[in-house]
């Protein structure tokens, strides 16, 4: 969904403008949130209407419902309000599926792309598996070895760059203006996963990069209720996507449209919530003896945080920390004696949740966080939501008690 039309955005704060971002009245009436428009089929007026329909494929207009309603008309065009250079929004049903849309988008037989090396894992598998059955290569590199990148990229002559930063495992923000500068100079797409930050912490468009990919399982939903992606890109990029996205048959349920809407226009408080959580619980954890080391970059002593200062806005609640203990048991044992977080999959929802990670495990090119220090593998990802940071301060000291320090 495109939003050319709405020359308004860029004058109020990105917090007003989630209050009012992809409100239309011809879509809206009177009421506040865009309306849940449940369709398959659309009926014509017309013989002539219909044709008239087919022929246009214009956005935001009725067709049949595989091109969605006003309710997913409207959350795209909000997310396309929040993205500074995008030209349109692209919804998917989950974030892997917006990683495919965009990488398949991109990418034809015999091309290849590079692939940060603290990409999510199913990023990852997307190049090892299903792209290279269609004929795709891939390489890794090390987000934070631009040189190396350099002489990757002048080796393999890459079609496309996939980045992810921070890694939502290990943390490390990489220099995305720089990375994406000699993937342009190269004739490469710059592709980023900003699920971390969000447009309100990261303006992807803007740092360089030509296709943002967002997980709107996370914060935009907020709720822990609804799986959905996004791909924002400018004209050329968002044409593309919504090309391959028809192809495939991407569309996503009005219902869960309107959820991640909801939950949009609740972003911005809940993210400099947890943002503040976190930090307060990151830097406690940090002073704990059965911790090493706390990898989140908006921490001033993390090794990440002069990249993250300069280039970002805002942060999130998700960040990790590893343990001193050699047992390889450890990270469990922490967790199941927690009782305020969750064990769980995904972040970015109003409860926390902790979760056992080995933040190296899948990598090809870049030494792990762990490894760089000779440290064990064993390390917990936090999503810290709303709850009062102390509750959860408490907690982790239950947990990490279960840990021998001697
Ligand atoms: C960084 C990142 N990108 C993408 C995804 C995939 O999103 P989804 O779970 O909506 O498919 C996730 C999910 O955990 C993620 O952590």
């Amino acid at each position: 969904m495109s939003s050319d039309d709405r020359s308004d955005r860029n004058d109020v704060s990105p917090a007003t403008r989630l209050t009012h971002a992809g409100r239309r009245a011809e879509w809206t009436g009177r009421v506040v949130n865009t309306p849940v428009w449940r369709a398959s089929t659309h009926l014509y007026e017309s013989e002539a209407q219909r044709k008239a329909a087919t022929g246009s494929d214009r956005d935001g207009e009725f067709f049949y419902g595989r091109r969605g309603a006003p309710t997913q008309w409207s959350l795209a065009e909000a997310l396309t309000e929040m993205e500074p250079g995008a030209h349109g929004t692209v919804l998917y049903p989950s974030g892997v599926a917006a990683i495919a849309g965009a990488l398949l988008a991109v990418l034809k037989p015999g091309d290849t792309v590079l692939m940060s090396d603290n990409a999510y894992d199913p990023s990852r598998s997307m190049a090892t598996g299903l792209l290279k059955r269609l004929g795709m290569t891939h390489a890794f590199f090390d987000p934070l070895d631009i040189a190396a990148f350099e002489r990757l990229v002048a080796e393999h002559r890459p079609r496309a760059v996939w980045l992810e930063s921070p890694g939502s495992l290990s943390m490390e923000v990489c220099d995305i203006p720089a990375l994406t500068a000699i993937a342009r100079n190269a004739g490469a797409v710059s592709l980023m996963d900003n699920t971390w930050a969000s447009p309100l912490g990261f303006a992807a468009l803007e740092k360089g990069c030509d296709i943002v990919m967002m997980s709107l399982s996370k914060h935009v939903g907020g709720h822990s209720d609804l799986m959905m992606g996004s791909c924002s890109a400018g004209e050329r990029w968002y044409r593309a996507l919504r090309r391959t996205s028809h192809q495939l048959g991407q569309v996503v349920s009005p219902d869960d449209a309107a959820l991640a809407a909801r939950g949009l226009r609740t972003m911005g408080v809940r993210l400099e919530r947890s943002t503040t959580s976190a930090l307060e619980i990151a830097d406690w954890l940090a002073a704990q003896p059965q911790v090493t080391r706390v990898m989140c970059p908006m921490r001033r002593s993390d090794p990440s945080h002069a990249l993250w200062a300069r280039d970002f806005t805002g942060g999130c609640g998700l960040f990790s920390f590893v343990l001193a203990s050699d047992d390889p048991e450890a990270s469990g044992k922490v967790v199941d004696a927690l009782e305020r977080f969750g064990i769980g999959y995904s972040w970015g929802g109003y409860e926390s949740l902790a979760l056992p990670i080995a933040p190296h495990a899948h990598r090809e090119a870049m030494p792990s966080p762990t490894a760089r220090k000779g440290g064990h593998a064993c390390a917990i990802r936090l999503s810290i939501g709303l709850e009062d940071p102390e509750d959860l301060i408490a907690d982790l000291a239950r947990g990490l008690a279960t840990l021998d320090t001697k």
